[in-house]
């Protein structure tokens, strides 16, 4: 009997499809070995066909028509490497509907189109598999599905983007200002030349949209989260960690409020205690954890972005995707073939009244008589309690100063309406900068 071969299509040969191509063909001996069958790389698709590359293949494979590979009746797996939603999102549903196994690493893709995908694959009876999408190397969305299978998931919490806590590690590690470190991440390739998907927290939503889908089989729309990069962080709120035993991380929060199993999802910048594993995760590295109820508490670490990496992450997808067409099986090995899952929509999102944390406060004010009062009243007529405060003068001629407050529990609601009305006071000279204080399930 001859060997069975499986096709597969590359949509995308950039950072992350060079690496996918030269893992699978490299290691090519040992995939046959295990699956009984060839893994072919037969089709690629790019933008531009002159583009030098680092890794060398056969132009006969190369097209400009990602269509053309969605519509090819002989390729088996499609992988989107190309990344944002427009001719990626056609590409992918042109596959699923003709029943096709599209592995993808674009976050943004399915954060925003989520239903609509898993909705063509069921009816085209195709599948979608995105371990890469989220955390890169780490396999997480394999620990959700399958090794915590039995488990609800009482929170989730994640350093999603590896370039935040480069840039906040780097702030803390060094005394550099947000600003040096993000020129300086840039020119070394750690960071897009538009930053803003990174800094702004708007990558690590992505991803924490998916966690929430794979943990609670609801779409949460992204305008419904909570999001705040860590453009504002500075200097001062590093050092004020530092002195208290805490680390700055961008937090993504994946939590059933416990009082009404109402969903919360949010990304903030995070003082985390260095006593908490995620406090220590330094560096480009990304770090998850899970707690559920059978298991408890798990973390997984490691790198969550980069050529290899991420590759590592898609390989794993197309093996998998091999062994159902080599062999068969439930189709229920993929997750969440219902695209609308029963109880997902039932679930409600939390609003901000129904979260609870502890807050730390940043404000430049004009050193002057009677503004530590006036901040107590604003504080205290929105019901925000104080648990420290103290001041540190602004340049040498003390006319401004800068506060340090931490509040005692209190709403989401009651601290952004206080932030407001501190910010329009005549004697706070610039925007507040507030970020919770987290309190992690352990
Ligand atoms: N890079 C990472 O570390 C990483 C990690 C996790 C997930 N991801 C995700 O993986 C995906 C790919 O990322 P990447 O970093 O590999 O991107 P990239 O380096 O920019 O590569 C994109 C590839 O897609 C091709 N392409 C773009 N538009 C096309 C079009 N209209 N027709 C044909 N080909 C087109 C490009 O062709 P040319 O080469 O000819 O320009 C390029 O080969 C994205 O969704 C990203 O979010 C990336």
């Amino acid at each position: 009997m001859s060997e069975k071969t499986i096709k597969i299509g590359l949509c995308g040969f950039g950072i992350v499809g060079q690496g996918v191509y030269s893992h699978l063909t490299g290691k090519q001996a040992f995939l046959r070995e295990q699956l009984g069958a060839t893994l072919e790389v037969a089709r690629i698709a790019v933008r531009d066909l002159q583009k030098p590359r680092d890794v060398a293949v056969s132009s006969s494979l190369l097209t400009t028509d990602p269509m053309s590979i969605a519509e090819d009746s002989e390729i088996d797996i499609l992988c989107e490497l190309m990344g944002g939603t427009g001719l990626a999102l056609d590409v992918t549903l042109a596959a699923l509907r003709s029943g096709k196994v599209v592995v993808t690493a674009n976050k943004a893709l399915l954060c925003d189109h989520g239903a609509e995908v898993f909705t063509a694959a069921a009816e085209g009876g195709g599948h979608v598999l995105f371990e890469a999408s989220v955390a890169g190397g780490i396999p997480v969305i394999k620990a959700i599905n399958e090794g915590l299978i039995i488990n609800d998931f009482t929170s989730i919490y994640g350093i999603l983007n590896g370039t935040c806590n480069y840039i906040l590690t780097r702030m803390t590690n060094e005394g550099l200002s947000y600003e040096e470190i993000l020129k300086e991440a840039k020119e070394l390739g750690y960071a897009e030349a538009d930053e803003s998907l990174d800094v702004d927290g708007i990558d690590a939503t992505h991803k924490a949209v998916i966690l929430a889908y794979l943990a609670h089989g609801r779409w949460v729309p992204f305008k419904d989260v909570l999001v705040q990069g860590i453009t504002a962080v500075k200097q001062d709120d590093i050092a004020f960690a530092q002195e208290n035993e805490y680390a700055i991380k961008l937090i993504a929060v994946i939590d059933r409020i416990h009082s009404n199993e109402k969903l919360y999802v949010s990304v903030f910048p995070t003082l985390v205690s260095k006593g908490y594993s995620l406090g220590n995760v330094d560096g480009v590295f990304n770090a998850i954890s899970i707690h559920g109820d059978v298991v408890g508490q798990t973390v997984y670490v490691g790198p969550g972005a980069g050529r290899d990496a991420t590759a590592s992450a898609v390989i794993a997808d197309i093996v998998d995707a091999a062994k159902h067409l080599i062999y068969g099986g439930s189709e229920r090995r993929f997750p969440f073939l219902d695209p609308a899952p029963s109880n997902g929509e039932t679930i409600e999102l939390a609003e901000p009244s129904d979260i609870h944390s502890r807050y730390y406060v940043r404000l430049l004010v004009m050193d002057q008589p009677g503004v530590m009062a006036e901040i107590a009243s604003v504080l205290a007529s929105r019901e925000v309690s104080l648990a420290s405060i103290s001041q540190k003068e602004v340049g040498g001629n003390a006319t401004k100063a800068s506060l340090f407050i931490t509040t005692h529990k209190t709403s989401e609601q009651a601290i952004f309406d206080a932030m407001n009305d501190l910010e329009a006071l005549a004697s706070v000279e610039e925007k507040p900068f507030c970020m919770p204080i987290g309190a992690f399930k352990e």
